[in-house]
């Protein structure tokens, strides 16, 4: 295990007890304060006898790989994406498609540190609040590890895929009258309680799994820092995570350039891309949050003040599309490039072709798409969007009339 403490993100204190979610002085969030010296001596290379995927990154993360609970999670292709980036404008552009996890979202690589610290606890029970892949992701990985899990979801709102995971994987799946953001804080009520562990985004192990998303672009990039990374942003931890990422990159010597990291909100759900218009360090937290992504429907995203600073500090930006942008996007990354990812991960791409549209992005800009989840998590909105099957007599004339059309 590498040498690491949690402290405080906004006041700098030590935290000593491992179930608090906030600093007990002054209720900031936590982080992973990593020690890096003996990483400083190492050079990529030294990973790459480990198979592509989170635990290759062992070095940079706080959890002693003996420890860990694991289903092979990362290790996901980055897809030049030629057709697609032609359409847009960008020509140099790359899909990492995140939806090839274990269960179908990025999800997997912050649960499995997650749920590898919570097994070095001792903990029995686990939970946590979910728009759906966080859910499906825990209750995988606490079925995994042996271990009870509760999972908080807002009634009614969470695509089939999802809901089928976790009720599948053997959680106790619970329905709270609310969103997001009211299931949350039933969850950290339950934390703050100490009746479960909580591994929502806020827990500080969380986003070190996540980290190594950027890792392996860097290694499938061989470590040619991209222009830009876009990522959409809900609970807005993992930008962070890819933040931290290229902050440790770069303390140990292994990249000398930072890509400009840009976030994407959906539009009738933005609390930080109105910040970041306003160029503030927080943000206003959104009473009804709504949009077909509903993996990132979210009002008062836990991460969104790390998030701020991520894309300020990196020269980034942070924009939002509409519900229509990101179905268009969705069916184009589909139509041209044979990927099928949820709402919520088109809206990257989205974001991408609307930045480009507005001149943020240059045409010649080498651009990294982060494809957060499975198309499959959500076949609803996919068969509400696509024409429906067409009607076929038993007889090759019929069929030939139909392909004819
Ligand atoms: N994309 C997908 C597919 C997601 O499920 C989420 C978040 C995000 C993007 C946004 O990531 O929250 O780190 O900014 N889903 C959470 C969940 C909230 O409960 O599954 P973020």
């Amino acid at each position: 295990m590498v040498a690491h403490e949690v402290i405080c993100w906004d006041c700098g204190s030590k935290i000593e007890d491992p179930f608090v979610n906030t600093c007990p002085r002054c209720g900031g969030l936590l982080t992973v304060k990593m020690d890096l010296e003996k990483v400083k001596e190492m050079r990529p290379e030294d990973l790459r006898k480990a198979p592509l995927g989170v635990w290759r990154y062992a070095p940079f993360m706080p959890v002693d790989p003996a420890n860990k609970v694991s289903i092979q999670e990362g290790g996901t292709p980055l897809y030049p994406v030629k057709a697609l980036g032609k359409e847009i404008g960008v020509e140099n552009s790359f899909v990492k498609f995140e939806g090839l996890n274990p269960t179908g979202s990025f999800k997997d690589r912050g649960m499995t540190m997650g749920v590898s610290h919570a097994k070095e606890l001792g903990a029995k029970v686990v939970g946590c609040a979910s728009t759906g892949n966080t859910s499906a992701s825990l209750a995988a990985y606490a079925a995994k590890a042996g271990m009870k899990c509760a999972v908080f979801l807002p009634s009614g709102k969470v695509a089939m895929g999802k809901l089928a995971q976790a009720l599948f994987f053997g959680a106790k799946v619970l329905s709270v009258d609310g969103n997001f953001d009211d299931a949350l804080a039933l969850a950290r009520k339950m934390a703050d309680e100490r009746k479960l562990y909580l591994l929502n985004s806020i827990n500080p192990y969380r986003p070190e799994g996540q980290k190594s998303v950027l890792f392996e672009i860097m290694d499938q990039l061989e470590y040619d820092v991209p222009d830009r990374i876009i990522l959409p942003v809900g609970n807005a931890a993992n930008i962070w995570a890819v933040y931290k990422a290229v902050t440790e990159l770069k303390e140990v010597g292994w990249i000398d350039k930072v890509p400009m990291l840009t976030g994407i909100q959906a539009e009738g759900s933005a609390p930080v891309a109105r910040a970041f218009a306003s160029k503030t360090k927080d943000f206003i937290p959104e009473e009804h949050p709504e949009t077909v992504a509903t993996a990132i429907r979210i009002g008062n995203p836990v991460s969104g003040r790390k998030a701020l600073h991520a894309m300020y500090s990196t020269g980034g930006f942070c924009t939002t599309v509409t519900d229509e942008e990101i179905i268009k996007a969705q069916q184009l990354l589909g139509r041209r490039e044979g990927v099928c990812v949820e709402p919520a991960s088109a809206a990257s791409v989205a974001g991408l072709k609307k930045l480009r549209e507005t001149g943020v992005v240059d045409r010649d800009e080498r651009v990294v798409c982060i494809c957060t989840g499975n198309g499959l998590k959500d076949p609803d909105t996919i068969i509400n969007n696509c024409a429906p099957p067409i009607k076929c007599g038993n007889s090759v004339a019929d069929v030939e009339r139909i392909l004819s059309q």
